[in-house]
């Protein structure tokens, strides 16, 4: 009878606790070389006949695509590149080996940041209850110059964080809106913003640039547009991009989400690098402002819009990854904005300012022109709407090696060079 008790322990214990954690052993990404346009053409068809997550775009003949194929997929899509006759190569193997292999040892710690609020910023990716405790200890450490406001709710009910970094000023400043986590699975980006957001309130290299930019700017920092999306890539699928929105109204109950970064309304059209189709990727929603995250950020931009709650906004930065590049508007054209040569300028000051860092070269351009056209971005929703100036989407690291997987142990050297960049094109503005 121990044994029979065991058994249904074991049997218990394992239908207790399943695992919701999706593996991706033999998930692939293919390196495609795009030799002709017709060939071009019948890669994009074959993506949209099997919905291919495209990770890399080739900006020009010869340039290499880079698509994510499932298993279930890859028997057929190596069939059609095989019968084209496209030069082609396994450019990642196993995508789980790549996600294992993201995660630092649990034995490294960083001290300083341990003995005060727990978590280590330089080296673990940290879940959103984690980023809300340390959002706290930052309000409760700041000396009163730091107020934590809720921006909004998620579609999961979750509370989307937002903390006003001011210091007490006679005269009137203006304003840098930095946020990140629109994007579920590209985890470099909320960990950058709250590194960046450590070393704005407690300055603790010393810097002299950090009072500067102080009292020349009041800083808006949402750390987590996207909760929802973020806590279900930690949790169920590692490679999730969307919010959680059930599709309901579309009749598509099975398919899940929004891409938030094509739901911004301004120029929206799911025909323009998003998708109609409740179950891509790249979903832009029934319409414009359809998603609660996108609403949040949207209307508290709008009303800072011509003062009152602080000066307008002069900046807006949406951290994204990977591709390594410092995108400005326009996402939906290849028009350029009137002001290009500005935003280019301090584009080019930040990439320097990144590059002296570590050696990363970091690509300056309109979001269209350098990557590919996309309407509905917060970035042009920002500038097209709510009036910033200089509204950037930053792509992080890194180029392609691993992705939105980079691996733990370049959160210290990504974050390092992503601020000296900020702090750069804070400096730039502070006499513009
Ligand atoms: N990788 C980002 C995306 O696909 C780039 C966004 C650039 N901005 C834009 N408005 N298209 O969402
Ligand atoms: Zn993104």
């Amino acid at each position: 009878s121990t044994i029979f008790l065991l058994v249904i322990g074991v049997i218990y214990l394992s239908s207790a606790t399943p695992s919701k954690q999706r593996t991706f052993h033999g998930h692939k990404v293919l390196d495609i070389t795009v030799t002709t346009e017709n060939e071009l053409k019948l890669l994009s068809n074959l993506i949209r006949e099997y919905e291919l997550d495209v990770w890399h775009e080739p900006k020009h003949l010869n340039d290499s695509l880079h698509v994510y194929v499932e298993p279930e997929k890859l028997q057929d899509v190596l069939s059609v590149l095989r019968n084209m006759g496209s030069h082609f190569r396994v450019w990642i193997e196993d995508v789980q080996r790549l996600i294992d292999e993201s995660y630092t040892p649990k034995a490294m710690i960083n001290t300083r940041s341990i003995q005060q609020h727990g978590l280590d910023l330089d080296h673990y990716y940290h879940s959103y209850g984690e980023i809300m405790s340390y959002l706290n200890y930052v309000q409760q450490n700041a000396n009163g110059n730091v107020n934590q406001f809720v921006l909004g709710h998620s579609f999961e009910g979750r509370t989307i964080p937002a903390l006003k970094i001011s210091l007490p000023s006679r005269n009137l400043k203006k304003a840098i809106i930095i946020d990140g986590g629109i994007h579920a699975r590209e985890w470099i980006s909320p960990a950058t913003v709250i590194w960046m957001l450590d070393k704005l309130v407690f300055n603790p290299f010393n810097e002299p640039e950090v009072t500067t930019i102080l009292n020349h700017f009041d800083f808006y920092i949402i750390p987590v547009l996207n909760p929802d999306g973020y806590e279900f890539s930690r949790t169920n699928d590692r490679l999730w991009r969307k919010n959680r929105r059930i599709n309901k109204d579309n009749g598509a109950e099975n398919c899940i989400g929004v891409d938030l970064n094509r739901n911004f309304d301004y120029q929206w059209d799911p025909k323009n690098g998003g998708s109609n189709n409740p179950c891509s990727i790249l979903y832009s929603g029934t319409h414009p402002n359809s998603e609660p995250e996108t609403v949040a950020l949207a209307n508290f931009t709008h009303s800072l819009k011509g003062v009152d709650n602080g000066g307008p906004v002069l900046a807006y930065l949406t951290f994204h990854s990977y591709g390594q590049y410092w995108l400005y508007p326009w996402g939906y054209t290849t028009d350029y904005p009137v002001d290009q040569p500005e935003l280019h300028h301090l584009g080019e000051i930040t990439a320097n300012a990144i590059w002296s860092v570590h050696g990363s070269r970091f690509t300056v351009g309109s979001s269209t022109n350098v990557l590919y056209a996309a309407a509905g971005g917060s970035d042009d929703y920002a500038k097209g709407s709510a009036g910033v100036k200089y509204s950037y989407t930053p792509e992080l690291r890194d180029t392609g090696k691993y992705g939105f997987v980079l691996p733990e142990n370049e959160i210290l050297p990504a974050c390092q060079e992503t601020w000296a960049g900020v702090k750069a094109f804070a400096m730039a503005l502070a006499n513009v």
